[in-house]
């Protein structure tokens, strides 16, 4: 063990200096070990955790990062109302089993002469890209150090943000990147809505409302597999639904392709639906897999 990474928890160790992370990794690689990745911004829930059981799945050992990424905030996100409980965090992972906890300082993630960003064109000009500009230079900037820092043999990211996992499969194979990215299936609720930090700042009765969100999609897609090329009729159907529901703002509702994300006219081929919509402050997102015709299983 590093002379420097302490233990959270009988079980995780926490480095917070990449120099500790780098030690680390390079004494497991040496053991023959493989190294997992799952980074993540903190808050964590069981979709999460999810990522680090599927890491545990395929890896030796697995660390979790947690930073809250500053870059990756929009100048209208409130990145001081993001919640931040590190030793909640540290005791989910250490009982879900992860062995390291990396948890960087600000200063030392971005030097404060930092002028290095790293931009994924095309994958981030449509979807949630135009109504978060900046956002996806931010994530795919942080991604690419804490790959750099860690050096996994993969890491582990969520479907429910498609789009970001997309911009992270490009990335990693753009820059030669030698990581398997792997992108893990979004756990729900009971009641269908997508596991996600921000359902926290849902009150009951908004939390009500979220629930439209799965359940229209899955109306929508149930009429693109029946009509699979009125692919608007479906689309302003489900948009007049979320209005119904009590959605505030719909940002999107687009049928895509999985691999350019660029939207579709006919649902007659493997797609996704897209959406993001607000919940009074809240803004949510999700997607689901249409297969060749049929609703996807998530
Ligand atoms: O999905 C997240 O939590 C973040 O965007 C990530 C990938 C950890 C980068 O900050």
């Amino acid at each position: 063990m590093s002379g420097t990474a302490r233990p959270l928890s009988p079980s995780l160790d926490i480095a917070r200096r990449v120099a500790e992370l780098r030690w680390r990794v390079a004494d497991w690689r040496g053991q023959g070990l493989r190294v997992g990745l799952v980074p993540t911004m903190g808050a964590l829930h069981d979709g999460h955790l999810s990522l680090v059981r599927g890491a545990l799945g395929e890896c030796d050992r697995v660390v979790a990062s947690l930073f809250v990424n500053p870059t990756q905030f929009g100048a209208n996100e409130d990145i001081a109302r993001y919640p931040r409980d590190e030793a909640a965090d540290g005791a989910k992972l250490a009982a879900a089993g992860a062995h390291l906890l990396y948890a960087p300082e600000l200063g030392d993630m971005y030097a404060a002469d930092h002028a290095t960003t790293v931009a994924v064109a095309g994958l981030t000009d449509g979807l949630c890209g135009p109504f978060r500009p900046g956002h996806f230079a931010g994530v795919a900037t942080v991604v690419t150090k804490l790959l750099n820092q860690a050096t996994p043999d993969r890491a582990y990211f969520g479907e429910k943000d498609f789009q970001q996992l997309q911009v992270i499969r490009r990335l990693a194979r753009d820059l030669d990147m030698p990581v398997e990215i792997v992108g893990m299936p979004t756990l729900r609720e009971a009641d269908g809505l997508a596991m996600s930090s921000r359902n926290r700042y849902l009150g009951e009765a908004e939390r009500r409302v979220a629930a439209g969100l799965p359940r229209t999609m899955a109306a929508v897609l149930a009429r693109l597999a029946a009509r699979p090329l009125d692919v608007a009729g479906a689309l302003d159907w489900g948009s007049g639904e979320l209005a119904r529901a009590g959605f505030a703002r719909i940002d999107y509702l687009t049928l895509a392709d999985p691999e350019t994300l660029q939207p579709l006219d006919r649902a007659d081929r493997p797609a996704r639906l897209f959406a993001a919509a607000w919940v009074g402050a809240t803004r949510l997102i999700d997607n689901v897999a249409l297969m060749g015709g049929a609703p996807g299983a998530h």
